[in-house]
Parts: C-alpha cells; sequence; structure tokens
C-alpha cells in the first residue's frame, strides 16, 4: 500500500486545492493546519468540511513548529515519504505588526519539517511553498530563478528566501529530495480574503470604497488555483536527483509567465460583477512590489507545467464562487 502524502496548510487555500485533487485521484492524504485566525476560520472549517467528505482523507490540528506534536504525527499517521509544505503565515502588510508569527511557522515549522523528513527512511520528496516575494526590488524581468535574490524587502520575503537556504543546506547534507515553488498571486474560488483581488471583489459588490495602492500602477503574474495545483502535482512526480557534487535541491518560479495591470484586473471583476468599482487611490504601501513577471521556461522543461487560464477565463469564475459562498454564508 502506497504511504499517505502529507499535504501541510491543509486547510489553506492552496492546501485545500491540491489535497482535493489527489483525494479526487483515490490517493490517501493526511492533512494538517493549525487553524489560525489571520483571517476568517469559518472559510477554512468550510474548505475541511468538503474534504472530510473523502474517506481517504485525514485531518489532524497541529502546529508545524511543535515538535513533539509532530513527532506524534509522523509516528501516528506516517511515515510520509512525500510532503507538500504549503503552511505558513503569509502576507506582506501583516508582517510589519506581527514579526514573531513569521519566524514561529516559516522559519521553525520549516526546520521542523526538514527534521521529520530527514529522519524518514525512504524519503522521496519534499515541495515546498515558496514566493514571487524572494524578487524584491529585482528590475530584471520576467523574474528567473537564475537571478539574485538578496534583498528582500518584507519579512514575509526574507523568511521564504531563508527557507529556500535552510533546505539547500538540508539536501546537501542529508541527501534529502527538495522543489521550493516560487508561487506567482494565486487566485480562484475558496480563494484567501486577505488579497486583493477577494477584497477588490467584496468591496465592489457591497457598494464600497475600493482601496487601490500606487495609484494603481502596478503589475501581477496572476495564476489561476488549478494552475498551480497541476504544477505542485506535475513537481511532486519529478524529485530533483543528485548530480555529482550538486544537492539534489532546486527553485522554480510557478506563474502564469503574464504579467497584468492592476486596472485591467479589475476592470474584470467589475465585468463580472457587473458593477463599477468606486476606487480610491492610495499611495504603495512599504513591503509591496511595483511588478511581478514570472519566467516559467525551467519549470516547463523540468515539469511539462503549462499555465492555461486568462484572468477573463479565471476571475468569472472566483466571482461566481464568492457570490454564492456568501449567499450560503449569510444565512
Ligand atoms: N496565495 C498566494 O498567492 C501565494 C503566493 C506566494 C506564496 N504563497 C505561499 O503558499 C503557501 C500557501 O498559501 P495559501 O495562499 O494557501 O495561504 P493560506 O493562509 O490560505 O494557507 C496557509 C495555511 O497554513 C496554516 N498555518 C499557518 N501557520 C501554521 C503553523 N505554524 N502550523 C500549522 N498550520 C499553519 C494556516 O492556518 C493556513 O490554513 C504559503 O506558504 C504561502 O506563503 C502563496
Amino acid at each position: 500500500m502506497l504511504n499517505p502524502i502529507l499535504i501541510t496548510g491543509a486547510a489553506g487555500f492552496i492546501g485545500f486545492h491540491t489535497a482535493k485533487k489527489l483525494l479526487e485521484s483515490g490517493l490517501s492524504v493526511v492533512g494538517i493546519d493549525n487553524m489560525n485566525d489571520y483571517y476568517d476560520v469559518q472559510l477554512k472549517e468550510d474548505r475541511l468540511n468538503l474534504l472530510s467528505t473523502y474517506d481517504n482523507f485525514e485531518f489532524v490540528k497541529l502546529d508545524i513548529s511543535d515538535r513533539a506534536a509532530m513527532e506524534n504525527l509522523w509516528q501516528g499517521h506516517g511515515p510520509f515519504t512525500k510532503v507538500i509544505h504549503l503552511a505558513a503565515q503569509a502576507g506582506v502588510r501583516y508582517s510589519l505588526q506581527n514579526p514573531y508569527d513569521y519566524i514561529s511557522s516559516n522559519i521553525m515549522g520549516h526546520l521542523v519539517i526538514l527534521e521529520m523528513c530527514r529522519h524518514t527512511k525512504g524519503f522521496e520528496h519534499l515541495v515546498y511553498a515558496s514566493s514571487s516575494s524572494v524578487y524584491g526590488k529585482n528590475k530584471k524581468l520576467p523574474y528567473s530563478v537564475d537571478d539574485p535574490v538578496d534583498h528582500p524587502i518584507s519579512l514575509y520575503a526574507a523568511t521564504k528566501k531563508s527557507d529556500e537556504l535552510i533546505s539547500h543546506s538540508y539536501s546537501h547534507l542529508y541527501g534529502i529530495p527538495q522543489t521550493g515553488l516560487r508561487f506567482f498571486t494565486v487566485y480562484g474560488p475558496w480563494g484567501r480574503p486577505d488579497m486583493a483581488y477577494f477584497i477588490f471583489t467584496k468591496a465592489i459588490s457591497e457598494g464600497k470604497k475600493v482601496p487601490v495602492f500606487n495609484n494603481g500602477n502596478m503589475k501581477r503574474d496572476f495564476t489561476y488555483i488549478d494552475d498551480i495545483v497541476d504544477g505542485i502535482l506535475l513537481t511532486l512526480e519529478r524529485p530533483p536527483v543528485k548530480a555529482g557534487v550538486a544537492a539534489p535541491c532546486r527553485v522554480l518560479n510557478l506563474g502564469n509567465h503574464k504579467s497584468e495591470d492592476l486596472m485591467d484586473f479589475i476592470h474584470e471583476i467589475e465585468d463580472a460583477l457587473n458593477k463599477k468599482a468606486d476606487i480610491e487611490f492610495k499611495p504603495m504601501q512599504p513591503g509591496d512590489v511595483i511588478e511581478t513577471f514570472a519566467d516559467v521556461d525551467e519549470t516547463i522543461a523540468i515539469t511539462g507545467y503549462h499555465p492555461k487560464t486568462t484572468i477573463s477565463q479565471g476571475l468569472p469564475i472566483f466571482v461566481e464562487w464568492y457570490k454564492s459562498y456568501c449567499q450560503i454564508g449569510s444565512d
């Protein structure tokens, strides 16, 4: 029998979709999450309720930085030879007020995962979430994994870059096959209420002011959730192999390879809602970057990843989900 796949952050946006896809294909998944209240916990519970309808899903509530709890998990539900590690304290702006959460979840939590993998016989692949935010103020576009990323401009970005470094050392020392995926602004149904696309949709549909930073002068490589999940699962099946002295470790971009104007993105939401936005332009926020744009050539070459979804296809799907979820939620 195959070992179950462990997904950390399974009640989160990307973890939920990844778990669902694996469960639909008949594989067994153990999901873990600490269910923190960074955003609406009900949304995390609703995602979990959906996953719990699958017989091949098990959920354990725990914090990945809790070493004893993680050892118990490995003994009771493992061993896990494939791990998709997505649990983290996300968000750039929140890190300005809550720095310790980032070190605890993103650095200590990451180390605990690595220690668990290190002591697992026959360990196959750790795929973990990094972020496009590691590119900081890089000017060269599109962002390539070969570009230097030594100047993070938020603590969140600094923790993600640190994870990549710690991962490399563990691959080198213990031969753990690992891939860090730098996600580029992921959106879609069951998405995160703290992210701009969700905030815009909510404000427009409620007829409230829509805060738009840097006077709308921003560009983002928006990636639809189904493309991200495909990228994660294609990657999981292609672990890096040790080549000579090089550690079995790599970092790949997962983006859409299209940098969209923020205002075009807002117009797509207006069209999907059939309602105009009452925009309030605001200055640039600390820690934010003006543009992101992913070079995905290496990802395509290694995994066969092919992002397919444009914002005019993906945003109406998100908006439809938002409308139905909020109606159910307001009963
Ligand atoms: N969504 C994006 O656009 C995006 C972009 C770049 C990187 N990422 C990264 O992808 C991963 C998943 O992001 P997401 O959008 O699904 O975020 P999310 O916040 O919806 O999911 C993360 C989940 O991890 C859980 N968690 C946090 N700290 C934990 C801890 N210490 N122990 C156990 N569980 C913990 C949270 O409760 C949450 O359910 C994160 O690592 C994030 O940094 C996301």
